[in-house]
């Protein structure tokens, strides 16, 4: 099965972004690890600090491909834009965060994604984007 991770602002610079809340290992060195532990499937990966560029890659694959795995980070409070080409697509979206959102500032609250995901994983660490391929490769083969 196919599947595309899709990084938003700043997830270029995990390793070394507040690593108190964001962990010491880079995205790079993780997509290798989960690449190995889903051998069986097709991981891709796409990181841009511009919405409009994340919003090209979810039409670019959101017919095609058997799931995304979305930490829209910043954009996730803000982007009427992301949630509408989730609408437009038809491949499920499951919304990932690594930190819980929910226990840090009130604007984190907010996710403009949530009602247009598949469903939503948060606050795991990097263990979130694990947790949300295990829910699309477990419903491929049910
Ligand atoms: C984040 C949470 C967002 O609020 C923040 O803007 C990020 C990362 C997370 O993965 O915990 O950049 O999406």
């Amino acid at each position: 099965m196919k599947i595309l991770i899709l990084n938003g602002p700043n997830l270029n610079l995990l390793g070394k972004r507040e690593p108190e809340v964001y962990g010491t290992t880079t995205f790079e060195d993780y997509f290798s690890e989960l690449q190995f532990r889903f051998k069986n499937s097709q991981l891709d990966y796409f990181q841009s600090n511009i919405e409009g560029e994340l919003i090209g890659k979810l039409q670019e694959v959101g017919f095609s491909y058997d799931g995304i795995v979305i930490n829209a980070a910043a954009y996730t409070h803000t982007s009427i834009g992301i949630a509408d080409a989730i609408k437009a697509i038809s491949t499920p979206v499951v919304e990932v965060h690594i930190s819980n959102t929910y226990s840090r500032e009130e604007f984190r609250h907010r996710s403009y994604i949530s009602p247009v995901a598949k469903g939503v994983i948060l606050g795991f660490g990097l263990q979130s984007y694990d947790l949300a391929i295990q829910s699309f490769v477990n419903s491929y083969k049910s």
